[in-house]
């Protein structure tokens, strides 16, 4: 079985295409950008992305979205996790933070699946705590400040795709696939 993944993000893909050898399932990659609609969860958000391109694919396929959640700031930045990276990025989450002491903070993913007819929805979190400082040459985005036990997100390199949030989005999405299409 092969599936599109529509994505400009080489790094998700490649990780997608890892993942889903291991249940049998080849990735194809349908590199596009496209425009992501505003919502107030992730889901929404990917659900009316996936159902404004699902008029122009036509066929199935996958699409990905995902941000940062810290529980002090209320859920921010969220939803806008990419335009504030942009903006404020790291050093300006770490002011905002500075002195708070629940540091407690997740990771979600949402992967929409629009299957030739309808959408599907799957999640992944991964749980973790906003460092002191920015730590780590190796990730990307928000890995730096993110802490996963004592080390961050960007001082794991690999070891980071087997529990993050986009592993496990994946992993929940694949393992329903296997037990509603290929069985
Ligand atoms: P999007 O899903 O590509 O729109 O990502 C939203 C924002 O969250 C982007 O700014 C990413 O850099 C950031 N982000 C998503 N996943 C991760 C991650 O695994 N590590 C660090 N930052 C991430």
């Amino acid at each position: 079985m092969k599936l599109n993944f529509i994505t400009s993000n080489e790094g998700k893909f490649r990780e997608a295409r890892e993942i889903a050898s291991s249940y049998g399932i080849e990735v194809a990659w349908l590199k596009m950008k496209y425009d992501e609609f505003q919502g107030d969860t992730l889901e929404e958000i990917a659900v009316k992305s996936a159902k404004a391109l699902s008029k122009a694919i036509g066929e199935p396929f996958f699409i990905e979205d995902s941000g940062l959640f810290v529980e002090a700031l209320n859920g921010f930045p969220g939803v806008y996790s990419s335009y504030v990276l942009k903006t404020i990025g790291n050093p300006g989450i770490l002011k905002l933070m500075d002195g708070v002491e629940n540091r407690k903070a997740y990771f979600e993913a949402v992967i929409a699946f629009y299957d030739g007819s309808e959408i599907h929805t799957f999640v992944g979190r991964v749980e973790g705590e906003i460092a002191e400082e920015m730590r780590g040459e190796k990730g990307f985005g928000y890995d730096p400040i993110f802490l996963y036990g004592d080390r961050t997100f960007a001082e794991m390199g690999e070891a980071k795709n087997a529990v993050s949030h986009r592993r496990r989005a994946l992993e929940n999405f694949l393992r329903w696939l296997s037990e509603n299409f290929l069985s």
